[in-house]
Parts: C-alpha cells; sequence; structure tokens
C-alpha cells in the first residue's frame, strides 16, 4: 500500500552538477528534507511527464514562424504542475521567457536559476518594486501610480526598470483601454528609469477562432501599438496570443505568443483536438478490495447501492487532494486500462471504484485519476466537462497534500504496449485521428 517516491532519478556524479544554479538549488532542497524523505509514502501522487511537456512545447514551436519568440505561462505554480521543473525544462527546450502571475512566483524561479527573463503580467503591488528591479523581472505597466513607484525603486538603485504596457482591448480585465492611452504616454515621459520593452493584451474569445470580437481585439491592439510608436517608443514585444491564439492567430502582429494551457496537454481550442499530450498524470493505488451484496450501499449519504455482487475498490483520494466531489457517482478513473465508475459521495480522503469487471484486479494495483494509462485516458476536458468547469481549474485544483513525482525527458511509457483492456473492451484513443486539422502559423 505505501511506495517510496523516487525524489531523485539519475545517478550522474552530484558534484559535476553543482556548476548548475538550478542542480543546486534541487540538491540543496533535497539535503535539506532529508530527514522526512526516508519513509514510505501513501500512495497517492501527481506523476508530470517532463517529456510530454517538451513535446507539447515542440509542437507550438514547429507550427510558428521562427521570428516568433514563446513565453512559456508558468503562473500558479505552473497550473499545479510544479514551476520550477517546468521552467527548467522549458527554459532547456527553447522558451524565451516565463510569464508568472504575481512577483512572488517570479522570484521562486529566481531563486530556482532560471535566467530567462521573466514577465509579471499582472503587474508589481505597491512594495513589490525593489524586489522586480533586484531581480531583473520585467513588469506590466497600466495605472500611473505604477510608474511613479517603479520608477523612484529604479533610480534608487540605479537600474532601469523593464516594463511592458498592457492594453485592455476587449477583455474589461487589466490595462488600458485606447482613450486612456494618450494621458499615460504624456505621463510616461517623466519617469526616465522606464523602458518600455513591450505592449501586450489578452484575448477574450480565442478558444472560439472565428469569433469576430477576436478581429476587433486585433483591431484595437494594432490602432494601440501605433499610438505607442507615434510617442516615440520602440517596443520589441508585442504579444496578445495565448495558447488558442498561438494555434490560430488572428493575425501576424505579434512576435511573442503566451501559451500555457497547451503546454501542459490542455486542449485550447473548443472545438480541435489538437495533438498535444497530458503531462499531469494523478495516480493512486488500490487500499482495500471487497464484494458487496446486492442491496449493500457504498459511502456517506449511501447515493450507490449495488444491484448485483460487486467488487468495491476503496483508493486513498478524496476532496482534500483536489479529488472534486462532483465526481462522486458516476466519473470515471482507470485500472489495469479498464475505465471504472467512481461509485458513491467522494469523501475527504477516500474514494471507491467499481472493478467488478475488472480482470485479475488486485489490491495496491494503479489507479489513474487523470492522464493516461497507454492509450486509455481520463483527460482534464472530461473531468472538467463533469464537474462544470474548464480544464485549467482542474489542473490547479490536485492539491498541494498530493506530492509531485518528475519523470524525466527519456523515460519510457511504462504502460505501453496493451492499447485496451482485454475484458471491458474500453479502446484508447486513435491517435492517428489526431491530424494536423488547423493550419501551419
Ligand atoms: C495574461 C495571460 N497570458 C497568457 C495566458 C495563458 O493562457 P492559456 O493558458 O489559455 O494559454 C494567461 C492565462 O490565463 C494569461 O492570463
Amino acid at each position: 500500500m505505501v511506495q517510496e517516491i523516487p525524489f531523485h532519478q539519475g545517478g550522474e556524479s552530484v558534484l559535476t552538477d553543482l556548476e548548475s544554479p538550478f542542480l543546486l538549488y534541487v540538491y540543496l532542497t533535497l539535503y535539506l528534507s532529508y530527514p522526512t524523505m526516508h519513509y514510505a509514502h501513501r500512495p497517492t501522487r501527481v506523476e508530470i511527464d517532463l517529456a510530454a511537456l517538451r513535446h507539447n512545447y515542440m509542437q507550438l514551436r514547429r507550427r510558428t514562424s521562427t521570428d516568433v519568440d514563446i513565453m512559456a505561462v508558468v503562473k500558479a505554480d505552473a497550473y499545479g504542475h510544479g514551476a520550477v521543473f517546468v521552467a527548467q525544462t522549458l527554459q532547456d527546450a527553447g522558451a524565451s521567457m516565463f510569464g508568472v502571475a504575481i512577483a512572488e512566483e517570479g522570484l521562486a524561479l529566481r531563486r530556482a536559476g532560471i535566467m530567462k527573463p521573466i514577465l509579471v503580467l499582472g503587474g508589481a503591488w505597491p512594495g513589490q518594486e525593489d524586489i522586480v528591479l533586484a531581480e531583473g523581472m520585467h513588469t506590466t505597466v497600466f495605472e500611473y501610480d505604477q510608474l511613479e513607484r517603479l520608477n523612484s525603486a529604479a533610480r534608487r538603485q540605479g537600474r532601469r526598470c523593464t516594463c511592458h504596457i498592457k492594453l485592455d482591448t476587449g477583455m474589461g480585465r487589466l490595462g488600458l483601454q485606447l482613450e486612456d492611452l494618450p494621458g499615460f504616454l504624456a505621463h510616461l515621459r517623466h519617469f526616465p528609469y522606464i523602458d518600455i520593452v513591450g505592449v501586450m493584451s489578452h484575448m477574450a474569445l480565442a478558444d472560439e477562432p472565428e469569433h469576430p470580437h477576436n478581429a476587433t481585439q486585433m483591431e484595437v491592439f494594432a490602432r494601440g501599438v501605433e499610438q505607442i510608436r507615434a510617442a516615440g517608443l520602440t517596443p520589441r514585444y508585442l504579444h496578445s496570443y495565448n495558447s488558442a491564439a498561438s494555434f490560430v492567430p488572428p493575425s501576424s502582429m505579434c512576435n511573442l505568443m503566451r501559451p500555457g494551457i497547451a503546454l501542459y496537454g490542455g486542449q485550447p481550442l473548443a472545438a480541435t483536438r489538437l495533438d498535444l499530450h497530458p503531462v499531469m498524470n494523478f495516480r493512486t493505488q488500490i487500499a482495500h478490495l471487497k464484494w458487496l451484496p446486492p442491496g449493500r450501499g457504498v459511502s456517506y449519504g449511501q447515493h450507490f447501492t449495488a444491484t448485483r455482487p460487486t467488487l468495491v475498490a476503496s483508493i486513498p483520494v478524496g476532496y482534500a487532494d483536489g479529488y472534486n466531489r462532483l465526481l462522486s457517482n458516476g466519473f470515471h478513473a482507470i485500472v489495469n486500462k479498464c475505465k471504472v465508475p467512481v461509485i458513491g459521495k467522494v469523501c475527504m480522503d477516500w474514494t471507491m471504484l467499481d472493478v467488478t469487471e475488472v480482470p485479475g484486479v488486485a489490491a495496491y494495483d494503479d489507479v489513474t485519476l487523470l492522464g493516461c494509462e497507454g492509450d486509455v485516458c481520463v483527460y482534464a476536458e472530461d473531468w472538467a466537462e463533469r464537474i462544470g468547469t474548464i480544464s485549467y481549474e482542474v489542473m490547479c485544483q490536485v492539491s498541494k497534500r498530493v506530492p509531485r513525482v518528475y519523470l524525466p525527458v527519456g523515460t519510457p511509457d511504462r504502460t505501453e504496449g496493451t492499447p485496451e483492456c482485454e475484458v471491458c473492451g474500453h479502446r484508447g484513443e486513435d491517435k492517428s485521428a489526431l491530424q494536423e486539422q488547423v493550419g501551419d502559423v
């Protein structure tokens, strides 16, 4: 029922690796956690498939012209995947820049040795100017007082502050509207320590490429960029595209894209499946197996009653781990490549599955709650649809109680070779159908 979490895969000499600040950070973390590492863990874990992450990055890279850079969005701990390992993998794969929501997230990346430019998408809060400057982060600006605060901190530190003007072209969230831009640009002239290196906005309906709002937003963006250039500024980076817009760009004026969900294997377009691999595999093991006779109920409220002799597997995962209670009674997990139903209410620490149909099932068998066993998959989109949300929230809601285990690039797929459950007949996905459905960028 318990398993050693493989915190360190590899086995090469530690001494030669110490030259890398990232590895130094990893080894230091391992050293400091030594007293608590060496005991067996509950088998509930999230396996982060770094090869899948790299595959997804390369999919984006291949579709994009070489003069467009990629800013990997790693905010919210890389959508729950672990920002440090994700950023390290993507830095090695060639990502030019990283996007975080708040300065604290940027600082964590710097502490881990990520040296590529980092943009604080949400801007620096009052009091964060010094840390943003000292760590060489870029930040967005859209409020007058941000200019004043960043400028005076930069003057004090004897540095220049690298900023991106954020335009609201139709998202209605952060950013300057076009009518406020002339005043902002006039104000900017008073702040000599501010360097405007970028102009950005965010698309509201990029997952519906045909929607006219996309073209409208890009027209507004183009007019904003024109005004900024007419004020004598020469921003190097123009960026509006998230994952969806990166696959189907509404115009070609941007030279930097900001994908998030596609890197993690989420499908960015509402109506199209792209060849992206899930990075997050949420797994556990069967703790307890027993037969319930017909008429016997399962879990709080007894919302499931067996109608036949039913083999019930109790698995050590619950809503405290982020296994949402709305998945109760009817969603499915994977056991030995068979999709099996969740029965009864999901509890705080336990969930029950009907494994009657699974051939040879045994205690301690692996269970996949999210992700794939070979070609049999539970996608974040399936889970999201069931609970009435989006794949982003599914990935972010797996709780910190669940350890992330990193499978390095090059790890063979341990479940390859048997594409479907022999008895249940659950077919894996036909990968040949995942053809390129949108044209090259
Ligand atoms: C400003 C900004 N840019 C880019 C992204 C990445 O979007 P996506 O995950 O849809 O690719 C986000 C995510 O919400 C964002 O807020």
